[in-house]
């Protein structure tokens, strides 16, 4: 008699798996025309060089750990789960330097004595904060993470700068990942990530550190966002499209495979050029920068969420989502659009 030998199908891959989003804005816009009767600059210039008609911005009550909860609040709902193992803000806006900004976020969501710690990553903050979420769900140290994207730049952000003030906007995202496995839907693949700290200075808050503690007034300016546009945008284009290539080829994808590039929000002239570069037509980039500015590590769970609720990303679609911002930093991530997810904002 010959028996068959059973041959054991391999399991697939563990990978975080996406079952949650939402996102939240606060309610005060400020408008071209707003910043054009304070500022020396144009709604036509600020429209064309960057790509913004609006930025909303928080009242001077409130925190990011405030922005970052409602977005957690609506994530967590959007999952259907009352419970993560651990809580992880992107930010370089903390409520304070002391404590982390996350433990404050977790007690307010209700989530008593889980791990929850503050990554900070400038504008790549949150696909970073997502590819350690998933280094914890691959190594079973947590099985469900919230991932938080938060800040409040209007609190770093000179309003008197034209160089600064029209650009950069308040808000939050947040998603919720699970255990799950390559090639299902909501399953990110690999990232690629990176940094370049030769260029620190190229975007930076130069004060209020321990290189330079500012106690006096005369440092006043140095606790404001300074930076050198022209340089960040040249590396930004050229560390996006890569690290963009990067991530896709990882999850052994063509570049033509991309149903949707979700790209950090930071000039729509960045995110064109990048489209242009990597040969992806600009109807499969998504973007809310008209309406949002550049929301720094919000500006990804943002761009998901509204891109979600508009219709824009559909179940089985492949998405890479890529960033970049101060440190240099940059990083991207593929991700298979779930099947049933329901962004709320
Ligand atoms: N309104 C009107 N004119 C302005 C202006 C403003 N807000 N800011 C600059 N200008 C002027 C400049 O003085 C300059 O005038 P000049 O030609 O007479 O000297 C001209 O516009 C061009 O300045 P430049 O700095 O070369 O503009 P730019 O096209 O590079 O745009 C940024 C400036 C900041 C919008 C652009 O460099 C940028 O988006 N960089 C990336 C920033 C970013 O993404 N940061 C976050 C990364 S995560």
């Amino acid at each position: 008699m010959i028996f068959a030998r059973k041959i054991a199908s391999p399991s697939p891959a563990p990978a975080a798996r996406l079952i949650g989003l939402g996102s939240y804005l606060p309610s005060q816009k400020v408008s071209n025309a707003d910043l054009a009767s304070r500022l020396d600059t144009t709604d036509d210039w600020i429209r064309t060089r960057i790509g913004i008609a609006e930025r909303h911005v928080a009242d001077p009550d409130t925190a990011t750990s405030d922005l970052a909860t409602e977005a957690g609040l609506r994530a967590m709902k959007s999952a259907q789960v009352e419970h993560v193992d651990a809580v992880i803000l992107a930010t370089a806006t903390p409520d304070h330097h002391v404590p982390g900004t996350a433990p404050v976020v977790a007690h307010r969501l209700g989530l008593p004595q889980v791990p929850a710690f503050d990554l900070g990553a400038g504008c790549s903050g949150f696909v970073y904060a997502t590819t350690v979420a998933a280094g914890l769900i691959h190594a079973k140290t947590a099985g469900t993470v919230l991932v938080i994207g938060a800040e409040k730049m209007s609190a770093v952000i000179d309003p008197a700068d034209r160089s600064t003030a029209p650009i950069f906007g308040d808000g939050a995202g947040a998603v919720v990942l699970t255990a799950g496995h390559a090639g299902e839907p909501g399953a990110l693949g690999p990232a690629a990530w990176g940094s370049d700290g030769e260029h620190a200075d190229a975007i930076i808050i130069p004060g209020g550190g321990s290189r330079s503690p500012s106690r006096t007034t005369a440092d006043l300016d140095d606790l404001y966002v300074h930076m050198k546009g022209n340089e960040v945008f040249r590396h930004a284009v050229r560390r996006i499209t890569h690290v963009t290539r990067q991530a896709a080829t990882a999850a052994g994808w063509a570049v033509q495979d991309i149903d949707r590039l979700i790209v950090h929000q930071a000039n729509a002239r960045i995110s064109a050029a990048v489209a242009n570069g990597l040969g992806i037509p600009n109807e499969r980039v998504p973007a809310n920068i008209a309406r949002v500015g550049n929301t720094s590590a919000a500006s990804i769970p943002l761009l998901l969420s509204h891109s979600a609720i508009d219709g824009q990303l559909k179940a089985g679609q492949r998405v890479v989502v890529t960033s970049f911002g101060a440190g240099f930093t940059w990083a991207a991530t593929t991700l298979l659009w779930p099947v049933s997810l329901q962004a709320l904002a």
